[in-house]
């Protein structure tokens, strides 16, 4: 693939799992360097360490996405070390308390949200003033990260379900908003993906993979790579003409 030749690229959430797959699909698409932003700097240290090893030049940031100082820092360092921003991955992402909505802990619920959506708006919102040709930009394209789970309900996840379909919403209004202006963006629906996330979940009983394999029409749980490379193609010139759109990656699991 040579679908991001010579493009700058932020993924936040880049520490691990989806993220860091992204950032190394990015690279191998041929971008000229990235910036992965995590709240985990260790994490963030270690997705650099493994881009260089391509040969890409790559930057660490620490970031909490619901800090809008600190997104708006994350986007200026992009934009001072690497000279601007073309692809932006907004990843960083927690599954939050389990619970059924009539129990669910408030505090738990602002604190899904907060990083999920509310995340997911600070950083677009910092990306799209790095982009946008009125302030200097020179257009780009956008992914932010939904879910299955933005597109259906699933029991016991009242706010992860509320904050991945929140981010399908925004991603539209503001698909809309920016499009003539060269900037494209769009969201990732996966299914689910073998990550730290998940293993984290499926631990808590042996049964849950199970489950989750059983459930999906392929067999399997996918591969972050899988997830990455939608994410890389919404970014490149390939989707030009592909916005405000929720690509499901999914194996099936949401049609049947
Ligand atoms: N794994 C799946 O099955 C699956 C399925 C659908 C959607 N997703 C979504 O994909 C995204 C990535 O998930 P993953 O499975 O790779 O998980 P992961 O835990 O491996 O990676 C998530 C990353 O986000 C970072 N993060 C968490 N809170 C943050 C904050 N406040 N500020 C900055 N960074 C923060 C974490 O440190 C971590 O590096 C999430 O948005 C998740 O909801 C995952």
């Amino acid at each position: 693939m040579s679908g991001l030749d010579g493009k700058v690229a932020l993924v936040t959430g880049g520490g691990s799992g989806i993220g860091r797959a992204v950032a190394l699909a990015m690279v191998d698409a041929g971008a000229a360097a990235v910036v992965v932003g995590d709240i985990d700097a260790e994490g963030a240290r270690e997705t650099v360490a493994l881009v260089e090893a391509k040969g890409a030049p790559a930057r660490a940031v620490t970031v909490d996405v619901t800090d809008a100082d600190a997104v708006e820092r994350a986007v200026a360092t992009t934009i001072v070390t690497f000279g601007g921003l073309d692809v932006a991955s907004n990843n960083a992402g927690v599954n939050g308390a389990g619970g059924r909505t009539g129990d669910y802990d408030v505090d738990d619920w602002r604190r899904t949200l907060d990083i999920n959506l509310t995340g997911t708006f600070l950083c677009l919102r910092a990306e799209l003033r790095a982009m946008s040709p009125a302030s200097g930009g020179r257009g780009g394209a956008i992914v932010n990260m939904s879910s299955g789970a933005g597109l259906m309900g699933f029991p016991g996840l009242p706010a992860y379900v509320a904050s991945k379909h929140g981010i399908l919403g925004l991603t539209k209004a503001a698909a809309l908003e920016y499009v003539r202006e060269g900037i494209r963006i769009n969201a990732v629906c996966p299914g689910s993906t073998r990550t730290p996330l998940l293993e984290g979940f499926m631990a808590q009983d042996p049964g849950i993979e199970k489950m989750i394999t059983r459930g999906s029409p392929i067999g399997r749980l996918a591969t972050p790579e899988e997830i990455a490379a939608a994410v890389v193609w919404l970014c490149s010139d390939d989707a030009s003409f592909v916005v405000g759109h929720a690509l499901v990656a999914d194996a099936g699991a949401t049609i049947q």
